[in-house]
């Protein structure tokens, strides 16, 4: 298969579109920076240089494909337009994430549980990323080969092109700069999460069978007291301590400091595993203990 992915220097694209070569499949990424052209090349990907931003090369690059993976960016609504167009007849899996379901609960446990069969309406916030996840979904409903993968919380070891997850370095280097790792007030609420591994497992299962429509990737769920205090034990730290949402987003960012850490994104991947998709990966605490170093 000739298969087109977006985000080829990033976490999740760079670790799909390594994994499909190593498959066998002939895989062509968008690499945005130049200077990351080489890394992306070395793991048998052809870059493509571009940027989203150039819906000519976007549809000709999907146009001529078998299958086009788009991971760079869960929010850009004109990329994901021209790809719609371009994917008729072909397959396209896009990728979104769970915190559409943010709740604002700044560190406090909440009790919804949201899976394919839900329909809550997303954080307004997150409105315009629930808006482009639906136009996919519409053209699936139509028909098409198209599905939307939200992802929870993802960990793990790079699998192409050097990257890193965004979220648990981003606490781990909080810690590490202040001597202490720190959660939203309690720390209560809790994420779905999944190894990186499961999740390339999951996007190569949904390729190869044409699936579409929407899906929900997890293997776990945990509070951010939880992964924080593995964090504080992995760098020989004291437990962590409670920020405000205004000392969270001073640090981290608004949109951050609310909708990742703060809140509650809790999910169950009822389809992806009737179809036999089994998650097997480390846990994000046995990953932190292993890879978060002083
Ligand atoms: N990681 C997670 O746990 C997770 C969970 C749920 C959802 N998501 C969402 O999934 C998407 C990908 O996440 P990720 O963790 O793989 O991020 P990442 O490591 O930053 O990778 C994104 C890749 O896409 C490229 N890119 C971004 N905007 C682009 C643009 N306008 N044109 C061309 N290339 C562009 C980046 O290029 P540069 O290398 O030049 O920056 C980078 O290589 C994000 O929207 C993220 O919010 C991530």
């Amino acid at each position: 298969m000739l298969v087109f992915v977006t985000g080829a220097s990033g976490y999740i694209g760079g670790a799909i579109a390594a994994t499909l070569v190593r498959a066998g499949h002939r895989v062509r990424g968008l690499v945005r920076a130049p200077a990351k052209a080489a890394a992306v090349a070395a793991c048998g990907i052809v870059p493509v240089i571009g940027t989203l931003d150039h819906a000519p090369l976007l549809a000709a690059e999907a146009g001529a494909a078998d299958a086009t993976i788009n991971a760079a960016d869960s929010d850009h609504a004109d990329a994901v337009a021209t790809l719609l167009a371009a994917c008729a007849g072909r397959r396209l899996l896009h990728t979104s994430g769970i915190s559409l379901h943010s709740d604002d609960a700044r560190g406090e446990r909440g009790e919804t549980i949201h899976d394919e069969t839900t329909s809550a309406p997303p954080h307004p916030d997150k409105a315009a990323r629930a808006a482009i996840d639906a136009s996919i979904l519409a053209a699936a409903a139509r028909g098409e080969a198209f599905a939307v993968i939200r992802n929870p919380l993802i960990y793990g070891d790079a699998l192409g092109p050097p990257a890193a997850s965004v979220q648990l370095p981003a606490l781990a280097a909080t810690a590490r700069r202040l001597g202490r790792a720190r959660h939203v007030g309690p720390g209560r609420n809790v994420w779905s999460y999944a190894a990186l591994t499961d999740i390339v497992t999951l996007y190569r299962m949904l390729l190869a069978r044409g699936e579409r429509g929407l899906f929900y990737a997890e293997y776990g769920e945990a509070d951010f007291a939880t992964l924080t205090g593995a964090i504080a034990k992995a760098l020989g730290q004291a437990p962590p301590l409670a920020w405000s949402i205004e000392e969270a987003a001073s640090e981290w960012g608004e949109q951050r400091a609310r909708h990742t850490y703060g809140s509650n994104c809790r999910v169950r991947a009822r389809r992806a595993r009737a179809l036999g998709w089994q998650p097997r990966g480390e846990s994000p605490e046995a990953w932190i203990a292993r890879v978060i170093k002083p």
